[in-house]
């Protein structure tokens, strides 16, 4: 498919808002909001799942599991194995237990490991899809160390380039410094993308601002 009728057909899955909820997610999705845990929102999840059914990646790398949501959501669309690095080893072990429920367990793999550390567990695998959902700050470093493991024609999909749409505002001077720092880099790492010549990168405003990256050849 060309990525202009890509771009439509993923377009219209996410203003039809095609998302469909097991009892499992309505609970996880209860406990992120109780708990304060980060999870991707639901525009970001219907474009993420319309580009896996449109790409249908044999496997998915997601940086960042946190309880295990977005993980079972992308495990279910068309069976691709995923597997998911998280270095909180509260999140780790919900997300072991949430993936048990789920049934998944067989296609997910979850490895408890700073992602920056983690290459050596996943170098032999080739993915087709890279999911970045952690730390904003290290983004581009996430990119670098794992984009050598991505097939021809595979897709990064990068959540929260927007930040709370804090990123490209006009309220930047009001923020913390710290909060400053992350827009700086999340700034930084969408020139970062938009340059880069080996990849065709579409910010989408939706959701909490979502970055495709897809490889050339
Ligand atoms: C936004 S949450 C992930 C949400 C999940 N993808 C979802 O939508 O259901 C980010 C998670 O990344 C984890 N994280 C942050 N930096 C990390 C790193 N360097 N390595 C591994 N995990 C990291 C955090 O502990 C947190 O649980």
């Amino acid at each position: 498919m060309a990525v202009e009728q890509m771009i439509v057909t993923v377009m219209e899955a996410v203003a039809n808002n095609s998302l469909v909820w097991t009892d499992l997610d309505i609970e996880l999705k209860a406990y992120a909001k109780e708990h304060h845990v980060p999870i991707i929102v639901d525009e970001g999840l219907a474009l993420l799942e319309q580009i896996i059914r449109i790409s249908k990646p044999k496997h998915i790398l997601e940086i960042g599991t946190a309880i295990g949501y977005s993980a079972i959501r992308m495990a279910r669309v068309c069976g691709s194995q995923i597997t998911t690095i998280e270095r909180n080893h509260e999140m780790v072990e919900i997300a072991k237990n949430t993936i048990q429920r789920s049934g998944y367990e067989k296609q997910i793999r979850l490895i408890e490991c700073d992602a920056l550390e983690a290459f050596d567990f996943v170098k032999d695998t080739s993915f087709d899809l890279i999911f970045i959902d952690a730390a904003k700050a290290q983004y581009q470093k996430f990119f670098e160390l794992y984009t050598p493991l991505l097939s021809t024609h595979g897709i990064v999909v990068s959540d929260n380039m927007s930040f709370h749409g804090l990123v490209n505002t006009q309220d930047y001077e009001a923020q913390s410094r710290s909060v400053r720092g992350l827009i700086r880099k999340l700034a930084g790492y969408q020139e970062y993308l938009l340059k880069n010549l080996n990849y065709d990168t579409t910010i989408f405003e939706l959701g909490d601002g979502v970055a495709i990256s897809v490889k050339k050849d």
